[in-house]
Order: C-alpha cells, then structure tokens, then sequence
C-alpha cells in the first residue's frame, strides 16, 4: 500500500492497517542501533526506553549530545514517514507528537498479552473520571525484527475501535452505566446489555455490531487460540493503529523483537 490516503482510510474504517517496506534500509539501520543500545542484561525478559520530546533545552544544559541528536533523529523519521500528515488525515483533525518509544523483546516463551482494549481503565470496578471519548492516540508501530504468529505481532479485532469509541461515548455522556471491559470476556458482557446494545447500534449500526459480536464469540469460543487477526510483518514494516480497537500482544517465541513506537492525539 504505497497511498497515504488508502492507509489513513484502512486505519478509519477497520481501527488498523498494516504497511509493509516503509523504512528504508538506511534509517533500518540507524534505529535498530539504537534500539540494540538498550538490550536487556543477562536474565531480564525486555527493556523500554521513552524519547523525551519536552526536555531538549535540558539535555542542551547538561550537554546531552547523544540524547539529544536521537531524539532529533527520531523527530525526523517522523517527519520524512509524514506520520502527522497520516494521524491527521486519520483523525480529520488536526494533530500532534505526544510520546516516542522503543522497546527491546528478548526471545521467550512468556505468555502474551492477551486480548485488551488501551483505554479501558484496567478493568477497575469503579471509575471516577471517565476519558472523554476523542481523547485518544494513533500508534505507529516500526518493526525493527520480523514478527510473525506467536512472534512477537500484533492482533487486532477489525471494526472493534467503532465499537469502543461508541461505548465510551456513551459512558462519557452518562447514557450508559459503566461496567468493566477490559477484558475480552467483560467486553462480551458489556456489549450484550440490552441498553448498550441499543445504545452502539444506533451509532455504529446494527450490521456492524452483530459482526464484531461475532468476531468476539469465535475468539472465545476457540480459547482465543485463532490467528486469524494477527498481523505478519517483516522488519521495515508498520502497522497504524487506533489504540481504542481490541488487540493483543504475542511472546516472542523465535527470535528477539525490536520496534519503535510514535503516538499521534488531536490537538
Ligand atoms: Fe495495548
């Protein structure tokens, strides 16, 4: 998929696409340097550095040289990839950097982070201030590494950021009570009360919702073993995707996993 646009629409109307070749080799490698400089020690399962994007007259006082230029270098990618271009189009608004990452995945058999919506207060029983429902990221994920089934890819559930971004609607406006869904199972649960079904339908369409009810029940039913919303990609690749929707991490079972991450929320 080499047209911006036809990625922004993927990711509005499906909450993910994918985009395979899109660093070139040079920048591959710059990045995987820099991600290799922060290898977990001997006996620790992963590491996680954030780049700062406020602190740079601080780092300039400490003469933070070499922080400072990766920081400027990965504001760069940004802008040579047209991430802002690409959030903006996504959220048909205007938009902004908030936060860099990278993580370093050592090969291991831990078990996935599975099935999960970001923004769903961690399935505590009782929330006090509920997230207004535009207030949300775009998240571009670079591999660095392949990633593959059980190796470290994300999976997604197509059309589950509609559903959400409903829900929250809903709870924000306080037309429907809130009760957990973190979890796919509460989510289910959620969903199927008679007043948040209505509520969702009217919204997002009764179609809609029946299909993504039953995405959820096959994945359920199936012990949540299907692979069928994971998504292989080689290093150099992305996937863009709207934090709301349902998705779940893999272990990485074959090899370690390198990725840099850039979020994107309305201004
Ligand atoms: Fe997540």
């Amino acid at each position: 998929m080499n047209n911006f646009r036809e990625l922004a629409k993927q990711v509005k109307d499906f909450g993910l696409a994918k985009k395979e070749n899109w660093l070139d080799l040079e920048d591959q490698e710059k990045i995987s340097k820099i991600i290799s400089s922060i290898k977990p020690k001997k006996g620790s399962k992963k590491s996680w550095l954030s780049v700062s994007l406020s602190s740079h007259l601080i780092k300039l006082i400490k003469l933070d040289i070499k922080n400072l230029s990766r920081s400027f270098y990965l504001l760069n990618v940004a802008k040579k990839y047209k991430l802002q271009e690409i959030a903006n189009d996504i959220f048909n608004h205007r938009s902004k950097l908030i936060g860099i990452d990278f993580y370093y995945n050592v090969k291991s058999t831990d078990p996935v982070l599975d099935w999960h919506c970001d923004t769903a207060y961690s399935g505590q029983l009782n929330v006090k201030n509920f997230i207004h429902p535009e207030d949300y990221s775009i998240k571009f994920f670079f591999y660095l590494t392949n990633v593959s089934s059980d190796n470290g890819c994300l999976s997604y559930i197509p059309n589950s950021n509609r559903v959400t971004h409903a829900l929250k609607k809903g709870i924000y406006e306080k037309k429907l009570e809130y009760t957990p869904y973190w979890s796919l199972e509460d989510y289910k649960k959620t969903i199927l009360i008679n007043k948040n079904f209505n509520y969702i339908k009217d919204l997002i369409g009764e179609n809609l919702l029946n299909e993504f009810i039953k995405k959820v029940s096959f994945i359920l039913e199936n012990k949540k073993k299907t692979r069928i919303y994971d998504n292989e990609i080689k290093k150099g690749g992305a996937v863009v995707f709207d934090e709301t929707g349902i998705h779940r991490g893999s272990k990485t079972s074959l090899n370690d996993r390198m990725a840099l991450r850039f979020f994107y929320k309305k201004i």
